[in-house]
C-alpha cells in the first residue's frame, strides 16, 4: 500500500474546486450574470433544470469548508474568482463587495495554514462579454487582460500561486464546437477562433502575472487523455493521432512556444488558423513556471468517415467492457501514467502538477454515511500510477484531487457526484465520505 511520504516530504498535496461549481450567491452581492446563469435557463440544456444557484454555497460556508479541507489534511487549497463577481460586465465597474469576498477566502486559507491557488478562468465568463461573441472574439483578449491584472493587484501581495485558465480545450470544444456547455455555441469556425484567443489569454495573463507579483509561481492547466487506437490497423492508428493533436496539444504545444500542431494534421491549416495566428507565435508563448494535468479516463478511437473533419470516433467503455464511473468514463490508471509521460516528454515542461484527477459514483447516503469503496479504489490506482510516474524522475511536483465536496457538475447538473464529502443539496449539509477519510489516514501517515 503507498503513503503519501513515498512521494518525497516536499510533494504538495491539494484540493481543487472552482468558482461557479460551489459558490452560489450567483445573483447576488452584485455578481453580475455569467455564461452558466444564462445557460442553464435554456430548456433541456442542464439535466433536470439544474443551475448554479445555489450550489454548496460556499460562498456564506466557506469557513467551514476550509476547515474540512484542513482536517482532512490537504496543504493547497485551489479556487477560481468568478470573473462576473468582481467585474459584473466583465470590464469597467468593479464590484468591491466581490473582491473583499476573496480577501476573506485567502486570508482564512493562510490563517488554517492552507496555500490558496488561484484559477483565474474557470469557464464562467461574464455574460455581458459573451454577447459580443465571448472567446471567439478578439475583443476578449484586452478584456481579459483587464480582469487578470485586477486579481494580481488586489491579490498578489499575499496569493502567489496561480493558474491562468482551467482545461481551454474542455471549454472551447464543449462550449464553443458542440454547444453541450455554456455559452452552448456550435461549429469549427468557432471552435477555431476561441481556441485562437484562449491561446493568447494564457499567455497575456502569465506575463500580467509575472510583471505585477513578486515571487509567483504561475502555471496553467490542460486536460489530457490518452489516445488509443481501437485496432491496429492504420486508419484507427492515424485517426488516434488526430484527436490526439486536438485533445492534447493543441494549448500546449503554442504555450511552449511550438506553435499549434499543424504539421501533423492540415486541418488546422485548413481553418486558417495557423495563418491567422503565425504572427501571434510568440504571443501564445510563455514560460510557466508549472504545468497543470488534468486526467480522469484515456479516450479509444475508430476511423469513422462520417464524422466530417475529424473522421474518428470514440469507442466507449461500456461497449469495450472495461470499467467506468459514474460519468462513464472509462478507470484506467495505465492510462493515467502514459498520458503523464507523454506530457513530461516535453523538454521545456520544468515542472508538472497534477492540479484535477477524481472520479464519480452513485454515491449514496446510508444512517448517515457514505460507503465509496469504489472511489478508494479509484485513488489508489491512480496514485500508484502517479508514484511510478514520479519514481521515473519526471519533475511531478504534486496533487490535487477533484473534489472536496459534492457540487455543479456544469451539463451533468448536481447528479454526477465528484465529491470527498457529500453534499446534501438540500439543507446544505456536508458529511465526509469514507473516501474523504481514506484521505485523512493517507496524509497522515
Ligand atoms: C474538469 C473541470 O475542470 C471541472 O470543472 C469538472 O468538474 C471536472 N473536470 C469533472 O468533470
Amino acid at each position: 500500500m503507498i503513503k503519501a511520504t513515498d512521494f518525497g516530504n516536499d510533494f504538495l498535496w491539494g484540493i481543487a474546486t472552482a468558482a461557479a461549481q460551489i459558490e452560489g450567491a450567483a445573483n447576488t452581492y452584485g455578481k453580475g450574470v455569467s455564461i452558466w446563469d444564462t445557460f442553464a435557463k435554456r430548456t433541456g440544456k442542464i439535466k433536470n433544470g439544474h443551475h448554479p444557484e445555489p450550489a454548496c454555497d460556499f460562498y456564506h460556508q466557506y469557513k467551514s469548508d476550509l476547515a474540512l479541507v484542513k482536517i482532512l489534511g490537504f496543504k493547497i487549497f485551489r479556487f477560481s474568482i468568478s470573473w462576473s463577481r468582481i467585474l459584473p460586465n466583465g470590464t469597467g465597474t468593479v464590484n468591491q463587495e466581490g473582491i473583499f469576498f476573496y480577501h476573506q477566502l485567502i486570508d482564512e486559507c493562510l490563517a488554517l495554514g492552507l496555500m490558496p491557488y488561484i484559477t483565474l478562468y474557470h469557464w464562467d465568463l461574464p455574460e455581458a462579454l459573451s454577447k459580443n461573441g465571448g472567446w471567439t472574439s478578439f475583443s476578449i483578449n484586452a478584456h481579459f487582460n483587464e480582469f487578470v491584472l485586477l486579481c494580481a493587484k488586489s491579490y498578489g501581495d499575499k496569493a502567489k500561486n496561480w493558474i491562468v485558465i482551467n482545461e481551454p480545450f474542455g471549454f472551447t470544444s464543449l462550449g464553443y464546437m458542440l454547444g453541450i456547455h455554456a455559452p452552448g455555441e456550435t461549429g469549427l469556425q468557432n471552435f477555431f477562433a476561441a481556441v485562437q484567443h484562449t491561446a493568447i489569454a494564457q499567455a497575456d495573463g502569465g506575463r500580467i502575472l509575472r510583471s505585477e507579483i513578486a515571487n509567483a509561481n504561475i502555471g496553467t492547466t490542460f486536460s489530457c487523455s490518452e489516445i488509443i487506437p481501437y485496432t491496429g490497423n492504420q486508419a484507427d492508428a492515424l485517426a488516434a493521432k488526430r484527436i490526439d493533436c486536438l485533445i492534447n496539444r493543441l494549448f500546449v504545444e503554442p504555450t511552449l512556444g511550438m506553435g499549434f500542431p499543424d504539421a501533423e494534421w492540415e486541418v488546422l491549416e485548413k481553418f486558417n488558423i495557423s495563418h491567422s495566428t503565425w504572427r501571434h507565435k510568440e504571443r501564445m508563448s510563455f514560460d510557466f513556471d508549472f504545468i497543470g494535468l488534468q486526467n480522469y479516463f484515456p479516450i479509444v478511437v475508430k476511423f469513422n468517415a462520417f464524422v466530417p473533419v475529424i473522421q474518428a470516433w470514440e469507442v466507449k467503455a461500456k461497449s469495450r467492457k472495461k470499467p467506468y464511473t459514474a460519468m462513464g468514463w472509462e478507470i484506467n490508471a495505465d492510462s493515467f501514467y502514459n498520458i503523464i509521460k507523454q506530457f513530461a516528454a516535453y523538454p521545456n515542461i520544468k515542472n508538472i502538477m497534477i492540479t484535477e484527477n477524481g472520479a464519480a459514483f452513485p454515491d449514496h447516503l446510508i444512517n448517515g454515511k457514505i460507503d465509496d469503496d469504489e472511489r478508494i479504489a479509484y485513488f489508489e490506482l491512480y496514485l500508484a500510477a502517479l508514484l511510478k510516474a514520479k519514481n521515473e524522475s519526471t519533475n511531478i511536483t504534486g496533487y490535487m484531487a477533484w473534489t472536496l465536496m459534492d457540487n455543479f457538475e456544469w451539463a451533468e447538473g448536481y447528479g454526477a457526484r465528484f465529491g470527498l464529502v457529500y453534499t446534501d443539496f438540500k439543507t446544505q449539509q456536508r458529511t465526509v465520505k469514507k473516501s474523504g477519510y481514506w484521505w485523512q489516514a493517507f496524509l497522515n501517515r
